[in-house]
């Protein structure tokens, strides 16, 4: 049987990360990998999170399963995380939460919903997008297709193209949109786009799927989710995938969750009972010692304060190195035209170069990052950022000559 299946040649960021590991270079600068670094270049567990699990181990009586939603103060507290107490869709009951492994989890189980509720679905996904969206949507084998959304080049936000093209889009189709921190490129909607949006969404019968990974990266837990707020206050049908990879630091714990909002309560309970067949068909139940942690975090207040300052911190830091890398930039180039690295949010920003630039980069001055030029500016350091901004400024200048 296995004769049929030819190696596959390694995902674009394993392959990367193993030339990075290779590279004896002792300055080199890993921009690649999507995990948060702090000044020593480590992904810390977070103190919040370690005196959180060392009281989910004291009071943990059994490792028996939990169950295929996972566990349900968990659900509820992410339910008011990105909803907020008040909400509309939870005061009538329209709201239903589900554990998931990861948010990679949670898109994949939302998609499968998709997929058992309208098989003919389009999903249209931003482009440019987080490398994985294609293939956790797309094998759930629904169609996919692309909106406007990011300009690379131009450094700028393609909101009228994208407005412009989901118009378009079919009646009951999917828009899968990035809540905060765009991956890759670093560009939120306002808050006035989001309206717009939402107004499109509904005159269009637009179904949104909103990926929550960075919720607290760009400015707070709660302006992050202002704009899931609105739309989730208008439109009646809408999915929100969240993880708790990035802002809890939990990312092998793989811990998310599944939110769905229907038209009515009754609807919400035809809903739940699919999303909880979904998981029992892949992968029964998720896992529970990282939501275990999450809960505890979220639920005592002196945890969940220290949680907010960590998150704080996290998100300080890669904002000061947007402000120290474009600071270096504008002296190494004399212009300021890298200056957008500053005003965007959360891990990553777009270089906007062509890849042969990202190859020279990578050859000639040991910096890595991935083909379509994203960065993780939390790879940038206080003594790295003038030797990046310098290389950038060279390998520009080579190429234009
Ligand atoms: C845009 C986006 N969505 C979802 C995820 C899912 O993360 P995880 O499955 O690790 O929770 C990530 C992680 O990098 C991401 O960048």
């Amino acid at each position: 049987m296995f004769q049929q299946l030819d190696r596959l040649n390694p995902d674009a960021i394993l392959g990367l990360m193993t030339k990075f590991r290779a590279d004896p270079y002792a300055r080199k600068v890993d921009l690649g990998v999507g995990v948060f670094r702090d000044l020593s270049g480590n992904t810390p567990i977070l103190d919040c999170v370690r005196r959180a699990e060392q009281t989910v181990l004291e009071s943990q009586t059994t490792k028996s399963y939990v169950s295929a939603a996972g566990r349900e103060e968990f659900n509820a507290a992410v339910e008011e995380l990105v909803l907020g107490a008040e909400h509309s869709a939870r005061r009538e009951r329209r709201a239903r939460t589900v554990q998931a492994p990861g948010g990679c989890g949670a898109l994949r189980v939302g998609a499968e919903l998709i997929r058992a509720a309208a098989p003919s679905t389009t999903v249209h996904v931003s482009d440019p997008t987080w490398g994985n969206h294609l293939p956790l949507l797309g094998s759930s084998g629904l169609r996919l297709d692309r909106y406007p959304y990011y300009d690379a080049a131009a450094h700028q936000l393609r909101f009228e193209a994208m407005l412009e093209r989901l118009d378009r889009a079919a009646a009951g189709d999917v828009v899968l949109v990035h809540a905060c921190c765009h991956n890759p490129s670093g560009a939120d909607l306002n808050l006035n786009q989001w309206r717009t949006l939402t107004e499109l969404l509904l005159r269009r019968r637009l179904v949104p799927f909103l990926d929550l990974a960075y919720q607290g990266f760009a400015a707070d837990l709660d302006a992050d989710v202002a704009g899931v707020r609105l739309v989730a206050e208008s439109v009646p049908e809408v999915l929100i995938a969240t993880s708790y990879s990035k802002n809890l630091g939990l990312y092998r714990e793989r811990v998310g969750a599944l939110i769905v909002i229907s038209e009515n309560e009754s609807r919400a309970e035809a809903v739940r009972s699919h999303v909880l067949q979904i998981a029992r068909s892949i992968y029964s139940m998720p896992p529970d010692h990282g939501a275990a942690i999450a809960a505890c975090i979220f639920a005592d207040s002196a945890l969940r304060s220290s949680w907010i300052k960590e998150l704080a911190a996290m998100r300080e830091r890669i904002q000061s190195m947007r402000v120290l890398l474009a600071r270096h930039l504008r002296t190494a180039i004399g212009d300021e035209s890298f200056d957008f690295i500053e005003s965007q949010r959360g891990m990553f920003s777009l270089l906007g170069v062509p890849a042969a630039v990202v190859d020279r980069l990578r050859e000639r001055h040991h910096i890595y990052m991935t083909s379509d030029s994203r960065m993780n500016l939390a790879g940038i350091m206080p003594d790295n950022a003038a030797y990046v901004a310098a290389a950038v400024a060279a390998e520009r200048t080579v190429l234009a000559a």
